[in-house]
């Protein structure tokens, strides 16, 4: 089982060797290769995306991905900024489809923004898109109006677009992963504007009817922002686009009290998978060692479970977070009085000691 390990910028990595110490702590037979990306690889190659990066993460069953950006390189051209290689990898291995689950650990209700008994024993899933909508849609630029209420006038634009395909296949995961599930898909769009997800919602009905077991719904993006603020535990699976999965997730993370928890996976349809927590590089805290490993740590998880075909090991890393965080051990982001405070290597030695 090869590993490409990518730690990238700010907190990037810090969290990730964190998290390869618990790999490494579980006594499978795993190949870890580790290259640069990101900041780190413009720095280091003068390319977010080195071709060898690529290659390394080409050939690897599953990528463990820290985090990539500073504001210092928000100057550079767009191709040369650090979230090009984010966007280059899924784009290259095809990783349609990310799964960002929001679960609030019973231990840190207190920590969400939201009143506890909304937000208690919350477990909601997102699927977003990946490798379509707005994000990759041609074309795109910066030119001078040709029409519209300021002819001339300078304008930029991109490109809102989904095939039939794109949108079939993103359903059909969002129906298999309800079935592990409560069975119930809410499909998020805006199809009383956009003919994009006037398709996406004609398509997702479609696909449903194979589906006759999960229950489906749809609900417009802007209702759904503010559902997922009002009731989030009537959501189960919330399956979206590119853009509209992008704003609600980190949405979602909020409810769960910390986005330092939330793992994230991006998958192919050949299950190769990218791995990595769902927030950013943290560039104000990098290199400080107070960074929450957890989320980075969870995405191990994921990975043994849907790219390595190690149910087991991902269960035995799940347990040991929840243990963790029993003992009362907290990264600053998570801390609250009575609980002790650790940082980013205290908090994946804590782990590693609480794998059964
Ligand atoms: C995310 C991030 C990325 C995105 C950025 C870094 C390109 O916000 O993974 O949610 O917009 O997809
Ligand atoms: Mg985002």
């Amino acid at each position: 089982m090869k590993i490409a390990v990518l730690p990238g910028d700010g907190i990037g990595p810090e969290i990730t060797s964190a998290a390869v110490k618990v790999l490494q702590a579980l006594g499978l037979k795993l190949e870890l290769e580790s290259a640069p990306v990101g900041g780190a690889a413009y720095e280091a190659a003068g390319h977010p995306l080195p071709e060898s990066t690529l290659n390394l993460a080409r050939a690897a069953d599953a990528i463990l991905f820290g985090a990539v950006g500073d504001w210092k390189y928000d100057t550079l051209d767009r191709p040369l900024r650090p979230e090009q290689a984010i966007l280059g990898l899924r784009k290259h291995l095809g990783l349609f489809a990310n799964f960002r689950p929001a679960i609030c650990y019973e231990q840190l209700t207190a920590a969400s923004s939201l009143k506890p008994e909304l937000v208690a024993g919350l477990d909601i899933l997102i699927i977003r898109e990946l490798t379509g909508d707005i994000y990759f849609g041609q074309p795109r630029g910066r030119r001078q109006a040709p029409d519209g209420h300021f002819p001339g006038a300078e304008e930029a634009f991109d490109t809102m677009r989904y095939t039939r395909p794109e949108v079939e296949r993103i359903a059909r995961v969002a129906f298999e992963a309800a079935r592990q599930r409560s069975r119930r898909v809410t499909s998020v769009d805006k199809a009383n504007v956009l003919e994009t997800f006037q398709l996406w919602k004609d398509v997702v009905t479609e696909v449903h009817k194979d589906y006759p077991d999960v229950e489906l719904s749809h609900m417009y993006v802007d209702n759904a922002a503010m559902q997922l603020v009002k009731a989030p535990k009537a959501f189960d699976v919330i399956v979206t686009g590119n853009m509209f999965g992008d704003i609600l997730s980190d949405e979602a993370s909020m409810l769960t009290g910390s986005i330092g928890m939330l793992p994230s996976a991006s998958l192919n349809d050949k299950k190769q998978g990218l791995y990595e927590p769902s927030h950013g590089s943290a560039p104000d805290i990098a290199g400080k060692g107070v960074a929450n490993p957890l989320a980075t740590i969870l995405s191990a998880a994921m990975m043994l479970r849907f790219s390595l075909g190690q149910p087991e090991a991902a269960d035995r890393i799940e347990a040991a977070v929840r243990k963790v965080l029993a003992q009362g051990l907290r990264t600053p982001d998570i801390w609250s009085e009575g609980t002790t405070r650790v940082g980013t290597r205290e908090m994946g030695e804590a782990v590693v000691r609480a794998l059964d």
